[in-house]
Protein backbone atom coordinates (compact mmCIF):
# COMPACT_ATOMS: atom_id res chain seq x y z
CA UNK A 1 0.00 0.00 0.00
CA UNK A 2 1.34 3.46 -0.73
CA UNK A 3 2.22 6.25 2.48
CA UNK A 4 0.51 8.55 3.02
CA UNK A 5 2.14 12.26 2.62
CA UNK A 6 1.20 15.04 4.37
CA UNK A 7 0.25 18.02 1.81
CA UNK A 8 3.09 19.70 0.17
CA UNK A 9 4.69 22.41 1.65
CA UNK A 10 2.66 21.53 5.17
CA UNK A 11 5.03 20.07 7.66
CA UNK A 12 5.02 17.76 10.90
CA UNK A 13 6.46 19.18 14.21
CA UNK A 14 7.88 16.22 15.81
CA UNK A 15 7.94 16.26 19.19
CA UNK A 16 11.87 16.26 19.23
CA UNK A 17 11.34 19.67 17.33
CA UNK A 18 7.68 21.30 19.28
CA UNK A 19 10.77 22.07 22.54
CA UNK A 20 12.20 25.00 20.47
CA UNK A 21 8.86 26.02 19.47
CA UNK A 22 7.69 26.38 22.29
CA UNK A 23 10.12 28.25 23.73
CA UNK A 24 10.04 30.77 20.40
CA UNK A 25 6.37 31.02 21.39
CA UNK A 26 7.12 32.01 24.87
CA UNK A 27 9.31 34.13 24.43
CA UNK A 28 6.84 36.07 22.31
CA UNK A 29 3.92 36.25 24.67
CA UNK A 30 6.19 37.50 27.21
CA UNK A 31 7.65 40.19 24.80
CA UNK A 32 4.01 40.99 24.08
CA UNK A 33 2.55 41.42 27.10
CA UNK A 34 5.67 43.13 28.22
CA UNK A 35 4.77 46.10 25.81
CA UNK A 36 0.90 45.89 26.85
CA UNK A 37 -0.51 42.76 23.75
CA UNK A 38 -3.22 40.79 24.87
CA UNK A 39 -3.75 37.76 23.10
CA UNK A 40 -6.43 37.15 20.51
CA UNK A 41 -7.49 33.98 18.72
CA UNK A 42 -9.52 34.43 15.61
CA UNK A 43 -10.34 31.23 13.41
CA UNK A 44 -8.63 29.79 10.61
CA UNK A 45 -11.15 30.05 8.02
CA UNK A 46 -13.04 33.76 7.56
CA UNK A 47 -15.13 34.74 4.63
CA UNK A 48 -13.23 35.11 1.02
CA UNK A 49 -14.49 38.16 0.73
CA UNK A 50 -13.00 39.75 3.84
CA UNK A 51 -9.68 39.33 2.87
CA UNK A 52 -10.12 40.32 -0.55
CA UNK A 53 -11.34 43.17 0.42
CA UNK A 54 -8.41 44.20 2.97
CA UNK A 55 -5.24 42.31 1.58
CA UNK A 56 -6.54 43.52 -1.97
CA UNK A 57 -7.85 41.98 -5.13
CA UNK A 58 -4.27 42.24 -7.85
CA UNK A 59 -2.02 40.99 -5.01
CA UNK A 60 -0.52 37.58 -5.25
CA UNK A 61 -2.07 36.21 -2.23
CA UNK A 62 -5.73 37.17 -3.09
CA UNK A 63 -4.69 36.27 -7.10
CA UNK A 64 -3.20 32.93 -6.98
CA UNK A 65 -2.46 31.68 -3.40
CA UNK A 66 -5.65 31.38 -1.79
CA UNK A 67 -6.85 28.02 0.19
CA UNK A 68 -10.68 28.95 -1.00
CA UNK A 69 -13.86 26.46 -0.83
CA UNK A 70 -17.69 26.87 -0.47
CA UNK A 71 -19.54 25.77 1.97
CA UNK A 72 -23.43 25.89 3.19
CA UNK A 73 -23.63 28.56 -0.13
CA UNK A 74 -20.43 30.56 1.26
CA UNK A 75 -17.00 30.95 0.17
CA UNK A 76 -14.64 30.67 2.30
CA UNK A 77 -10.95 30.95 3.19
CA UNK A 78 -8.24 29.50 4.91
CA UNK A 79 -6.65 32.61 6.26
CA UNK A 80 -3.42 33.44 5.12
CA UNK A 81 -2.55 35.99 7.70
CA UNK A 82 -3.89 37.35 10.39
CA UNK A 83 -4.45 41.06 10.09
CA UNK A 84 -7.43 41.01 8.05
CA UNK A 85 -9.30 38.55 11.09
CA UNK A 86 -8.05 40.48 13.93
CA UNK A 87 -9.61 44.14 12.03
CA UNK A 88 -12.67 41.68 11.42
CA UNK A 89 -12.93 40.82 15.57
CA UNK A 90 -12.24 44.74 16.54
CA UNK A 91 -15.22 45.67 14.53
CA UNK A 92 -17.36 42.91 15.00
CA UNK A 93 -16.84 43.02 18.61
CA UNK A 94 -16.92 47.11 18.50
CA UNK A 95 -13.79 47.34 20.61
CA UNK A 96 -13.30 50.71 19.86
CA UNK A 97 -16.54 51.90 21.63
CA UNK A 98 -15.19 50.02 25.29
CA UNK A 99 -11.50 51.24 24.64
CA UNK A 100 -9.48 54.64 22.78
CA UNK A 101 -6.35 51.58 22.09
CA UNK A 102 -5.97 48.29 21.66
CA UNK A 103 -2.79 45.82 21.56
CA UNK A 104 -3.72 42.63 20.41
CA UNK A 105 -1.08 40.03 19.48
CA UNK A 106 -1.50 36.43 17.96
CA UNK A 107 0.28 33.07 17.26
CA UNK A 108 -1.04 30.66 14.78
CA UNK A 109 -0.89 28.75 11.61
CA UNK A 110 -1.33 30.75 8.32
CA UNK A 111 -2.10 29.07 4.73
CA UNK A 112 -0.79 30.41 1.41
CA UNK A 113 -0.33 28.37 -2.22
CA UNK A 114 3.16 29.73 -2.99
CA UNK A 115 5.97 27.42 -4.77
CA UNK A 116 7.34 25.63 -1.37
CA UNK A 117 11.35 26.71 -1.05
CA UNK A 118 13.43 26.91 2.51
CA UNK A 119 11.96 29.29 5.05
CA UNK A 120 8.58 29.35 2.45
CA UNK A 121 5.74 26.73 3.35
CA UNK A 122 2.00 26.62 2.43
CA UNK A 123 1.22 26.49 5.80
CA UNK A 124 3.48 28.33 7.99
CA UNK A 125 3.31 30.26 11.34
CA UNK A 126 2.98 34.11 12.23
CA UNK A 127 3.62 35.71 15.69
CA UNK A 128 1.94 38.77 14.83
CA UNK A 129 0.89 42.19 16.79
CA UNK A 130 -1.58 44.87 15.92
CA UNK A 131 -2.05 47.71 17.44
CA UNK A 132 -5.64 50.02 16.99
CA UNK A 133 -6.36 53.71 17.52
CA UNK A 134 -3.14 55.21 17.68
CA UNK A 135 -2.05 57.54 14.95
CA UNK A 136 1.56 57.12 15.61
CA UNK A 137 4.67 57.54 15.22
CA UNK A 138 5.17 56.77 18.42
CA UNK A 139 3.95 53.59 18.25
CA UNK A 140 4.97 52.64 15.35
CA UNK A 141 8.69 53.22 16.54
CA UNK A 142 7.71 51.31 19.42
CA UNK A 143 6.80 48.19 17.26
CA UNK A 144 9.94 47.74 15.81
CA UNK A 145 12.13 48.21 19.11
CA UNK A 146 9.85 45.33 19.90
CA UNK A 147 10.96 43.42 17.11
CA UNK A 148 14.70 44.48 17.91
CA UNK A 149 13.99 43.12 21.56
CA UNK A 150 12.33 39.60 20.23
CA UNK A 151 14.85 38.78 17.65
CA UNK A 152 17.72 39.77 19.97
CA UNK A 153 16.75 37.39 22.92
CA UNK A 154 16.26 35.52 20.28
CA UNK A 155 20.28 35.37 19.33
CA UNK A 156 19.63 37.20 15.90
CA UNK A 157 22.12 39.54 15.80
CA UNK A 158 22.17 40.46 11.97
CA UNK A 159 18.55 41.24 11.75
CA UNK A 160 18.38 44.85 9.43
CA UNK A 161 15.35 47.13 9.53
CA UNK A 162 14.14 48.22 6.57
CA UNK A 163 11.51 51.41 6.46
CA UNK A 164 9.48 53.43 3.90
CA UNK A 165 6.57 55.28 4.19
CA UNK A 166 3.68 54.72 1.69
CA UNK A 167 1.95 57.78 1.95
CA UNK A 168 -1.83 58.23 2.54
CA UNK A 169 -4.69 57.09 0.21
CA UNK A 170 -3.78 60.26 -2.05
CA UNK A 171 -0.24 60.32 -2.45
CA UNK A 172 -0.66 56.90 -3.11
CA UNK A 173 -2.97 57.26 -5.78
CA UNK A 174 -0.59 60.56 -7.68
CA UNK A 175 2.55 57.90 -7.23
CA UNK A 176 0.31 55.32 -8.57
CA UNK A 177 -0.23 57.34 -11.73
CA UNK A 178 3.35 58.68 -12.15
CA UNK A 179 4.88 55.19 -12.19
CA UNK A 180 2.25 54.03 -14.63
CA UNK A 181 3.52 57.10 -16.57
CA UNK A 182 6.97 56.32 -17.25
CA UNK A 183 6.74 52.27 -16.95
CA UNK A 184 3.91 52.47 -19.63
CA UNK A 185 6.46 53.37 -22.89
CA UNK A 186 8.91 50.70 -21.57
CA UNK A 187 7.02 48.24 -21.40
CA UNK A 188 7.98 45.66 -23.42
CA UNK A 189 11.03 46.00 -22.08
CA UNK A 190 9.31 44.98 -18.42
CA UNK A 191 9.01 40.70 -17.12
CA UNK A 192 5.72 38.99 -18.21
CA UNK A 193 4.47 39.69 -14.39
CA UNK A 194 5.32 43.33 -14.62
CA UNK A 195 3.72 44.10 -17.66
CA UNK A 196 0.08 42.65 -16.23
CA UNK A 197 0.89 44.15 -12.96
CA UNK A 198 1.48 47.70 -14.75
CA UNK A 199 -2.10 47.81 -15.27
CA UNK A 200 -3.06 46.03 -11.67
CA UNK A 201 -0.60 47.08 -9.40
CA UNK A 202 1.94 48.53 -11.01
CA UNK A 203 3.28 49.77 -6.94
CA UNK A 204 4.13 45.65 -6.54
CA UNK A 205 6.73 46.33 -9.79
CA UNK A 206 8.63 47.88 -7.55
CA UNK A 207 10.11 44.94 -5.31
CA UNK A 208 10.06 42.72 -8.69
CA UNK A 209 13.41 41.10 -8.41
CA UNK A 210 13.94 40.58 -12.23
CA UNK A 211 16.83 42.41 -13.67
CA UNK A 212 14.60 43.77 -16.89
CA UNK A 213 12.18 45.59 -14.41
CA UNK A 214 14.97 46.69 -12.30
CA UNK A 215 16.56 48.13 -15.11
CA UNK A 216 13.81 49.91 -16.07
CA UNK A 217 12.76 50.85 -12.76
CA UNK A 218 16.23 53.10 -13.19
CA UNK A 219 15.39 57.03 -13.15
CA UNK A 220 11.28 55.88 -11.93
CA UNK A 221 9.63 58.72 -9.70
CA UNK A 222 10.47 57.72 -6.34
CA UNK A 223 7.40 57.33 -3.81
CA UNK A 224 9.16 59.75 -1.07
CA UNK A 225 8.83 62.89 -3.91
CA UNK A 226 4.56 62.61 -3.69
CA UNK A 227 4.39 62.54 0.48
CA UNK A 228 2.02 64.95 1.89
CA UNK A 229 3.36 67.81 4.01
CA UNK A 230 1.76 65.49 7.03
CA UNK A 231 3.04 62.12 5.66
CA UNK A 232 6.59 63.47 5.34
CA UNK A 233 6.01 64.74 8.90
CA UNK A 234 5.02 61.65 10.43
CA UNK A 235 8.36 59.40 8.88
CA UNK A 236 10.24 62.11 9.88
CA UNK A 237 9.13 61.65 13.22
CA UNK A 238 8.77 58.15 13.25
CA UNK A 239 12.84 58.39 12.02
CA UNK A 240 13.94 60.74 15.26
CA UNK A 241 12.05 58.64 17.47
CA UNK A 242 14.08 55.14 15.91
CA UNK A 243 17.20 57.36 16.22
CA UNK A 244 16.14 58.10 19.86
CA UNK A 245 15.73 54.46 20.57
CA UNK A 246 18.73 53.91 19.10
CA UNK A 247 17.67 51.47 16.66
CA UNK A 248 19.33 51.18 13.83
CA UNK A 249 17.97 51.20 10.34
CA UNK A 250 17.67 51.81 6.67
CA UNK A 251 14.77 53.99 4.51
CA UNK A 252 15.15 51.60 1.19
CA UNK A 253 12.32 54.29 -0.63
CA UNK A 254 11.34 50.77 -2.86
CA UNK A 255 10.00 48.88 0.04
CA UNK A 256 6.39 48.39 -0.93
CA UNK A 257 5.13 45.40 0.49
CA UNK A 258 2.89 42.57 -1.06
CA UNK A 259 -0.84 43.82 0.93
CA UNK A 260 -2.52 46.18 -0.84
CA UNK A 261 -3.76 47.53 2.96
CA UNK A 262 -0.78 49.82 3.76
CA UNK A 263 -0.67 53.50 4.23
CA UNK A 264 2.41 55.69 5.31
CA UNK A 265 4.50 53.23 8.01
CA UNK A 266 5.72 50.33 6.13
CA UNK A 267 8.70 48.14 7.69
CA UNK A 268 10.11 44.87 6.94
CA UNK A 269 13.05 42.74 9.29
CA UNK A 270 15.77 40.70 7.26
CA UNK A 271 18.67 38.56 8.60
CA UNK A 272 20.17 35.24 8.84
CA UNK A 273 20.68 35.68 4.63
CA UNK A 274 23.24 32.79 4.56
CA UNK A 275 20.79 29.84 6.41
CA UNK A 276 17.58 31.58 4.86
CA UNK A 277 18.80 32.48 0.98
CA UNK A 278 16.19 34.89 -1.29
CA UNK A 279 13.56 34.04 1.73
CA UNK A 280 15.51 36.05 4.66
CA UNK A 281 12.18 38.26 5.42
CA UNK A 282 11.65 37.85 9.16
CA UNK A 283 9.47 40.47 9.58
CA UNK A 284 6.86 42.31 7.74
CA UNK A 285 4.77 45.81 9.00
CA UNK A 286 3.31 48.84 8.78
CA UNK A 287 0.20 51.02 8.92
CA UNK A 288 -3.31 50.69 7.54
CA UNK A 289 -5.16 53.41 8.71
CA UNK A 290 -8.46 52.92 6.56
CA UNK A 291 -8.64 49.38 7.14
CA UNK A 292 -10.98 49.47 10.35
CA UNK A 293 -13.22 52.11 8.45
CA UNK A 294 -13.50 49.85 4.99
CA UNK A 295 -14.86 46.75 6.93
CA UNK A 296 -17.74 49.06 8.49
CA UNK A 297 -16.06 50.35 11.44
CA UNK A 298 -14.86 53.86 12.40
CA UNK A 299 -11.62 55.91 11.80
CA UNK A 300 -9.47 53.88 13.34
CA UNK A 301 -5.92 54.37 12.47
CA UNK A 302 -4.14 51.10 13.20
CA UNK A 303 -0.62 49.57 12.36
CA UNK A 304 0.91 45.71 12.93
CA UNK A 305 3.42 43.18 12.00
CA UNK A 306 3.82 39.67 11.53
CA UNK A 307 7.33 37.04 11.95
CA UNK A 308 7.30 34.32 10.34
CA UNK A 309 7.92 31.54 13.21
CA UNK A 310 9.58 28.82 11.20
CA UNK A 311 12.09 31.37 9.62
CA UNK A 312 12.72 32.92 12.99
CA UNK A 313 13.52 28.90 14.02
CA UNK A 314 15.90 28.32 11.27
CA UNK A 315 17.68 32.14 11.58
CA UNK A 316 18.08 31.64 15.76
CA UNK A 317 20.09 29.51 17.60
CA UNK A 318 17.51 28.81 20.18
CA UNK A 319 18.04 25.73 22.30
CA UNK A 320 14.97 23.16 23.16
CA UNK A 321 15.60 24.68 26.33
CA UNK A 322 16.38 22.69 29.73
CA UNK A 323 13.66 20.01 30.21
CA UNK A 324 14.00 18.60 33.60
CA UNK A 325 14.99 15.48 35.22
CA UNK A 326 13.00 12.38 34.16
CA UNK A 327 12.62 8.96 36.38
CA UNK A 328 12.00 5.61 35.11
CA UNK A 329 10.36 2.98 36.42
CA UNK A 330 10.89 -0.53 36.25
CA UNK A 331 8.32 -3.34 37.48
CA UNK A 332 8.98 -7.07 37.45
CA UNK A 333 5.88 -9.03 38.16
CA UNK A 334 2.55 -9.35 37.92
CA UNK A 335 1.77 -7.33 41.53
CA UNK A 336 5.04 -5.26 40.73
CA UNK A 337 2.93 -3.61 37.41
CA UNK A 338 0.22 -2.39 39.42
CA UNK A 339 1.91 -1.03 42.37
CA UNK A 340 4.28 0.63 39.53
CA UNK A 341 0.74 2.76 38.31
CA UNK A 342 0.56 3.41 41.82
CA UNK A 343 4.16 4.65 42.67
CA UNK A 344 4.23 6.26 39.15
CA UNK A 345 1.14 8.19 40.17
CA UNK A 346 2.79 9.22 43.37
CA UNK A 347 5.88 10.70 41.83
CA UNK A 348 3.96 12.53 38.82
CA UNK A 349 1.51 14.22 41.65
CA UNK A 350 5.06 15.64 43.58
CA UNK A 351 5.92 16.81 40.13
CA UNK A 352 8.10 14.56 38.74
CA UNK A 353 8.05 13.49 35.42
CA UNK A 354 7.67 9.93 34.96
CA UNK A 355 7.79 6.88 32.83
CA UNK A 356 6.24 3.47 33.53
CA UNK A 357 7.17 -0.02 31.76
CA UNK A 358 4.30 -2.25 32.79
CA UNK A 359 4.70 -4.47 30.19
CA UNK A 360 6.63 -7.52 31.70
CA UNK A 361 9.93 -7.32 29.75
CA UNK A 362 13.01 -8.15 31.53
CA UNK A 363 14.76 -5.37 33.08
CA UNK A 364 18.12 -5.16 31.35
CA UNK A 365 15.58 -4.06 28.08
CA UNK A 366 13.88 -1.75 30.47
CA UNK A 367 17.04 -0.25 31.90
CA UNK A 368 17.99 0.12 28.33
CA UNK A 369 14.89 1.91 27.46
CA UNK A 370 15.47 3.88 30.90
CA UNK A 371 18.72 5.17 29.00
CA UNK A 372 17.36 5.52 25.37
CA UNK A 373 15.34 8.43 27.21
CA UNK A 374 18.03 9.77 29.18
CA UNK A 375 16.25 9.18 32.79
CA UNK A 376 17.99 10.48 35.15
CA UNK A 377 16.73 7.82 37.93
CA UNK A 378 15.00 4.27 37.57
CA UNK A 379 13.38 2.84 40.50
CA UNK A 380 12.80 -0.54 40.50
CA UNK A 381 9.91 -2.81 41.77
CA UNK A 382 9.71 -6.40 41.70
CA UNK A 383 6.96 -8.36 44.28
CA UNK A 384 9.54 -9.14 46.44
CA UNK A 385 9.93 -5.14 46.81
CA UNK A 386 5.93 -4.79 46.98
CA UNK A 387 6.09 -7.14 49.75
CA UNK A 388 8.78 -5.82 51.70
CA UNK A 389 7.24 -2.12 51.18
CA UNK A 390 10.55 -1.57 49.14
CA UNK A 391 11.51 0.50 46.24
CA UNK A 392 15.48 0.38 45.02
CA UNK A 393 16.44 3.51 43.59
CA UNK A 394 18.90 3.68 41.05
CA UNK A 395 21.10 6.74 40.22
CA UNK A 396 21.70 6.87 36.22
CA UNK A 397 24.04 9.81 36.35
CA UNK A 398 26.25 8.84 39.82
CA UNK A 399 25.69 5.23 39.17
CA UNK A 400 24.83 4.58 42.87
CA UNK A 401 21.61 2.41 44.37
CA UNK A 402 19.69 2.59 47.21
CA UNK A 403 16.86 0.91 48.87
CA UNK A 404 14.32 3.27 50.18
CA UNK A 405 11.06 2.52 52.13
CA UNK A 406 7.72 2.93 49.66
CA UNK A 407 6.60 5.63 52.24
CA UNK A 408 9.82 7.23 51.52
CA UNK A 409 11.00 7.15 48.29
CA UNK A 410 8.87 9.82 46.72
CA UNK A 411 11.01 12.11 49.43
CA UNK A 412 14.60 10.47 48.58
CA UNK A 413 13.41 10.76 44.79
CA UNK A 414 13.03 14.62 45.25
CA UNK A 415 16.35 14.89 47.64
CA UNK A 416 18.74 13.05 44.73
CA UNK A 417 16.79 15.04 42.19
CA UNK A 418 18.09 18.05 43.94
CA UNK A 419 21.62 17.17 43.69
CA UNK A 420 23.28 17.74 40.72
CA UNK A 421 23.96 14.89 38.42
CA UNK A 422 28.05 14.19 38.57
CA UNK A 423 29.49 15.07 35.21
CA UNK A 424 30.11 12.40 32.97
CA UNK A 425 33.79 11.39 31.95
P1 LIG B 1 3.65 39.28 5.28
O1 LIG B 1 4.85 40.08 4.88
O2 LIG B 1 2.83 38.73 4.19
O3 LIG B 1 2.79 40.23 6.20
O4 LIG B 1 4.11 38.11 6.21
C1 LIG B 1 4.84 38.36 7.40
C2 LIG B 1 5.90 37.29 7.61
O5 LIG B 1 5.32 35.99 7.57
C3 LIG B 1 6.99 37.22 6.54
O6 LIG B 1 7.98 38.19 6.78
C4 LIG B 1 7.51 35.83 6.71
O7 LIG B 1 8.42 35.75 7.79
C5 LIG B 1 6.26 35.05 7.07
N1 LIG B 1 5.72 34.38 5.87
C6 LIG B 1 4.91 34.90 4.93
N2 LIG B 1 4.63 33.98 3.99
C7 LIG B 1 5.27 32.84 4.35
C8 LIG B 1 5.38 31.53 3.80
N3 LIG B 1 4.73 31.17 2.70
N4 LIG B 1 6.15 30.63 4.46
C9 LIG B 1 6.80 30.96 5.59
N5 LIG B 1 6.73 32.17 6.17
C10 LIG B 1 5.98 33.11 5.56
C11 LIG B 1 1.62 39.87 6.78
O8 LIG B 1 1.19 38.76 6.80
C12 LIG B 1 0.90 41.03 7.47
N6 LIG B 1 -0.36 40.51 8.03
C13 LIG B 1 1.77 41.65 8.53
C14 LIG B 1 1.07 42.78 9.22
C15 LIG B 1 0.45 42.75 10.41
N7 LIG B 1 0.92 44.00 8.72
C16 LIG B 1 0.21 44.74 9.55
N8 LIG B 1 -0.10 43.97 10.58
Amino acid sequence: MSVLRAVKGMNDVLPDEVGRWQRLEAIFARIASLYGFAEVRTPYVEPTGLFVRTIGEATDVVEKEMYSFARHDESLTLRPEGTAGAARAYVEHAIHGKETVTRWYYVGPMFRGERPARGRYRQFSQAGAEIFGDPGPGCDAELIDMLVAFLGELGIGDAQVSINSLGSGDARARYRDALTAHLTPLRASLSDDSQRRLASNPLRILDSKDPRDREQLQGAPLLGEFLSVEDQDHFDRLRRQLDVLGIAYAVDPKLVRGLDYYTRTLFEIKGATAKLGAGDTLVGGGRYDRMIAELGGPEVPSIGFAAGLERLLIASELAEGPVGDRIFVATLGARAAEEGLVLARDLRRAGMRVEVDTRGHSLKSQLRRANTMAARVALILGDSEVEGQKVVVKDLAGHGQTEEPRSGVVAAVGALLATPAPRSP
